[in-house]
């Protein structure tokens, strides 16, 4: 089955084209990442026109690479949420135009099980290699950080999340106060990689909690503190660079402690890390390492699968299509909800959440 896959629910407007057993044909993603720097963050109404702007363009060229052209899809998949909700409606309208013209059936996918199946995507080179399910997922974005374990495409379960920022929104927020500019994260990777990481103390959020859930707003906090306490003048490059470091260096720690803690409490050696923060050279190392360590098989998808992408939402829509499910034009929206088809609520899950977890 061949598969249109649209995106939009934040600050990238893309489309793809990819077969259900996860061949990516084509993948375009324009970016606004311009547009909103100057504001430090996304601003909904100016994604929402930038989007408008951009959806033809993008799903005209994604299927110019198509051999065959639109002719060749069977199905339209696009992301129904969760996101800024102006951006959403633009892709799931044109999902629907799309899908209504063609005689194709729709269905929507949340964006969250996109990036968890987007370690299935091949891109033709050495990062197809992919985990059988069951896995144990750490999704960290700009807007989520969470533990999964996925046992297949309809069932995944939430073991774990942060309790208020996300890991790359911490990231974001310190280069801010850093006078790094937006967005933060690739920046801080780069000077953490020069810096000290011993040089200065901050706290290792929830490291001694027996839970599976982060916290990052007081590790940033702890960050803007240390930063108050230095002299004028004194917050150089190198100071800079340290402050990084240590930031870095805390929360790999705690996200891979945690990921592995998941590994053990669900018996489960796989571990599939992905979201934009999987971009970390930092994360992937000690991941890798503490893994390896732990008999843990750590997958991370090629940065292309781990930011937001549209391929990611073909796959994950494709699933569903091979069932034989469409959602039609009756399709809505999403701004938050919990993730389809996870019992992260239930009974079983809590008791997880309070019982004690084993050392990784
Ligand atoms: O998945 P993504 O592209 O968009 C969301 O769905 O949020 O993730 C973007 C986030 C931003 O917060 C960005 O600062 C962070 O991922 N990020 C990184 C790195 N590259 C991107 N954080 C840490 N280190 C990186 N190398
Ligand atoms: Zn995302």
């Amino acid at each position: 089955m061949i598969v249109l896959g649209i995106e939009s629910s934040c600050d990238e407007t893309a489309a793809a084209v990819v077969v259900s057993d996860g061949r990516v044909l084509a993948d375009v993603v324009a970016s606004q990442i311009e547009l909103h720097a100057p504001y430090g963050g996304v601003v909904p109404e100016l994604a929402a026109r930038a989007h408008m702007e951009n959806i033809v363009p993008v799903v005209t060229r994604a299927l110019a690479e198509l051999p065959g052209g639109m002719a060749a899809l069977d199905g339209v998949a696009v992301t129904q949420g969760p996101g800024l909700v102006g951006a959403l409606l633009v892709g799931v309208q044109a999902g629907k135009a799309f899908a209504l013209a063609r005689g194709l059936p729709l269905v929507g996918v949340n964006h969250l099980v996109g990036h968890l199946l987007a370690v299935h995507l091949k891109r033709g080179d050495a990062s197809d290699a992919s985990p059988e399910y069951p896995f144990i997922a750490l999704l960290v974005s700009g807007g989520h950080s969470a533990l999964y374990e996925v046992r297949s495409p309809f069932e995944i379960e939430q073991l774990g999340q942060t309790r208020d920022d996300a890991a790359g929104e911490a990231f974001d927020k310190v280069a801010k106060l850093l006078g790094l500019g937006y967005p933060g994260g690739p920046r801080v990777d780069r000077l953490a990689a020069q810096g000290n990481p011993k040089r200065f103390p901050l706290p290792k959020p929830m490291a001694s909690k027996k839970n599976l859930e982060f916290s990052f707003s007081g590790l940033k906090t702890a960050v803007a503190h240390r930063v108050a306490e230095l002299e004028p003048g004194q917050l150089d490059d190198s100071c800079i660079a340290d402050i990084c470091a240590s930031f870095q260096r805390n929360v790999v720690e705690v996200l891979v402690q945690k990921s592995l803690a998941a590994c053990a409490l669900r018996g489960v050696p796989r571990l599939v890390i992905t979201g934009g923060v999987a971009a970390n050279r930092g994360l992937r190392a000690r991941a890798q390492e503490a893994g390896a360590a732990a008999g843990v098989a750590v997958f991370v998808p090629p940065f292309a699968s781990c930011t937001d992408n549209a391929a990611m939402i073909a796959y994950a829509g494709a699933q569903r299509l091979l069932r034989g499910e469409d959602d039609g034009p009756a399709l809505e929206v999403f701004s938050r909800s919990p993730l389809l088809g996870v019992t992260g609520d239930s009974p079983a899950s809590k008791r997880y959440k309070s019982s004690r977890l084993p050392r990784a």
